[in-house]
């Protein structure tokens, strides 16, 4: 039992996870598949001692929510360890907070890391991505190095993430909106499943894009891997807008954005859109062509350029 630092970055899917089959256990509805980005990152110290579960996120107590998802967290990582032991949780985020840049992601996967070390288990990455699902799904990517599957898998033990090959791309990250979004991840997805008469073709559109994509990975085909990004994008927010009442979590920016990602393909520059459960819009591009991309986009939002990045690491065991 000790101290241990973690660090962690986001992840952006290309093929999108939307949904869960199982709540409690937080299996999703179909794989995913995600790069890990060299920038932004969470740092997470893990403390075990005192007398009740304390969280700081940058530098502030928190409480509400956002607390008990950590505090109940740290639940399941005692439960492995046979600790009733309470702990410190200080955590510092470079990124805005639920604004949809994979915050979540990347706080699970370092606050797993951190944990884990802490209260002295020693997981392997597959079942340190298993445990930093349980936090929030698109965490359990976040521990893979470059390009991660995560397999909707049958149960706990075979849903887990695991590194692919894919060509070296670069994400440019547009920040349209840096505020938090109205309706998080968690109850959109819950919403969407509850109300949505196309929620059904859900699932299998997915395994089936999912399927695609990993075959253009392994090809290293950039072109095909753009047209699939963004496909699956839009039918994830069109699911999302067939909720109902509807969830929109793109504005009128972002299409522009997507708008001038077309308009720059048509010029030769080859750049494909994606969007998370909010209004930011990142567009992937191969490495020669990034800062223009990034230059384009610059007037909808400030622009910033990631590279395939590590998985979650423990500070100075990197
Ligand atoms: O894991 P969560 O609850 O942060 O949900 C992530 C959902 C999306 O970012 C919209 C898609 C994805 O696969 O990351």
């Amino acid at each position: 039992m000790g101290t241990a630092t973690a660090i962690a970055h986001p992840n952006i899917a290309l093929i999108k996870y939307w949904g869960k089959r199982d709540e409690t256990l937080m299996l999703p509805a179909a794989g995913s598949l995600s790069m890990t980005l060299d920038s932004v990152a969470t740092r997470t110290t893990v403390s075990v001692g005192g007398d009740s579960d304390v969280f700081q996120l940058n530098g502030e107590l928190s409480t509400g929510r956002a607390a008990d998802k950590v505090f109940k967290f740290l639940d399941l990582v005692r439960q492995l360890a046979g600790s009733d032991d309470r702990a410190t949780v200080l955590s510092h985020n470079d990124a805005p907070t639920a604004a949809g840049l994979a915050s979540s992601a990347s706080g699970f996967a370092a606050l797993a890391t951190a944990a884990a070390a802490a209260y002295g288990l020693n997981l392997s990455t597959a079942e340190l991505s298993r445990l930093a699902r349980r936090g929030s799904g698109s965490a359990a990517r976040s521990l893979i190095d470059r390009f991660a599957v995560w397999h909707a898998g049958d149960d706990d033990q075979t849903s887990f993430a695991e590194e692919i090959d894919a060509p070296d791309m670069r994400m440019i990250i547009c920040e349209i909106n840096a505020g938090p979004k109205a309706v998080s991840s968690r109850d959109g997805m819950r919403h969407t499943r509850d109300t949505s008469p196309f929620y059904p073709a859900w699932a299998p559109a997915t395994e089936k894009a999912l399927a695609e994509m990993l075959a253009a990975c392994a090809a290293q085909d950039f072109t095909k891997i753009g047209e699939l990004t963004e496909a699956h994008a839009m039918q994830m927010h069109a699911l999302a807008l067939s909720a109902v009442p509807p969830l929109r979590y793109l504005a009128p920016t972002s299409f522009a954005a997507f708008d001038r990602i077309a308009e720059l393909r048509a010029t030769g520059i080859e750049t494909y859109g994606t969007a998370d459960a909010g209004p930011n819009v990142v567009a992937i591009a191969r490495p020669k062509d990034a800062a223009a991309v990034a230059a384009a986009l610059s007037e909808f939002g400030a622009t910033h350029i990631a590279a395939p990045g590590p998985g979650a690491y423990l500070e100075g065991a990197a």
